[in-house]
């Protein structure tokens, strides 16, 4: 029997729970809405995966459709709220998942063990980009791909920037520890990937509108 068994949960973490549950519930509810805008760069981006693939923060699984399913996927989610989304729709696709409860920053894999590592919506929310993007260096095979599509800052001295500034400290309470401000593309610049290439799109979203897709190589 755990303490929190004995003593109860604190509101603190009643609250937590709640929030977790609420969000996990959210992005089971918009992510096809997301997909619409989306969808075509995932298909392409995700087109030709095999091997092992280790996805961070798969979320309720709104990626799982556009995998083939000989892959082998391993699933890092903190939040234990969207393991039954995920599952559900895994179930539906008829694949064979392998998702584990666990953080970015402290990868659940082996050295240099897998062929692709995918990130969406994902390193806007990572308390530690940095850790994070180590870690990926560290399970990647030589040679392996890191794909991601992810919500960025945009332009600094433009309203919308002046805007995600001003709003993140209340979107990071609703938004699961979403940075809407974040400079993803820098640490991704900075990380020690062979290569680095991506795009800018814009995903017409209110705040969270700047977007970059890319690849990084190990
Ligand atoms: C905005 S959601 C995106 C979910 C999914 N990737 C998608 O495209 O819809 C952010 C996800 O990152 C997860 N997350 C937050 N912090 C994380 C961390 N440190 N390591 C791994 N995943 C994390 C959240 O639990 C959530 O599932």
């Amino acid at each position: 029997m755990t303490v929190n068994q004995i003593i109860g949960d604190s509101p603190n973490q009643i609250f937590a729970n709640f929030g977790k549950r609420f969000f996990a519930w959210m992005m089971a509810q918009t992510s096809s809405t997301y997909d619409k805008i989306v969808g075509d760069r995932k298909r392409s981006l995700f087109a030709n995966l095999q091997g092992k693939v280790l996805e961070i923060g798969p979320g309720t699984g709104p990626n799982l459709p556009y995998y083939p399913k000989n892959i082998h996927w391993i699933g890092i989610e903190p939040n234990p709220h969207m393991h039954f989304y995920l599952h559900k729709q895994a179930e539906k696709l008829g694949l064979n998942i392998d998702l584990r409860i666990g953080n970015a920053e402290w990868l659940d894999a082996e050295d240099n063990s897998i062929d692709t590592v995918i990130s969406t919506l994902v390193l806007c929310s990572v308390p530690n980009i940095d850790y994070t993007l180590q870690a990926i260096l560290r399970v990647l095979k030589p040679g392996g791909r890191f794909l991601f599509i992810e919500h960025v800052a945009a332009p600094q001295k433009t309203l919308l920037r002046q805007l995600q500034s001003t709003i993140s400290p209340i979107w990071k309470v609703i938004g699961d520890g979403c940075h809407p401000d974040r400079e993803t593309w820098i640490a991704l610049e900075n990380a020690g990937f062979t290569s680095v290439n991506y795009e800018r799109f814009d995903a017409q979203l209110p705040i969270v509108s700047p977007h970059i897709i890319g690849v990084a190589i190990k």
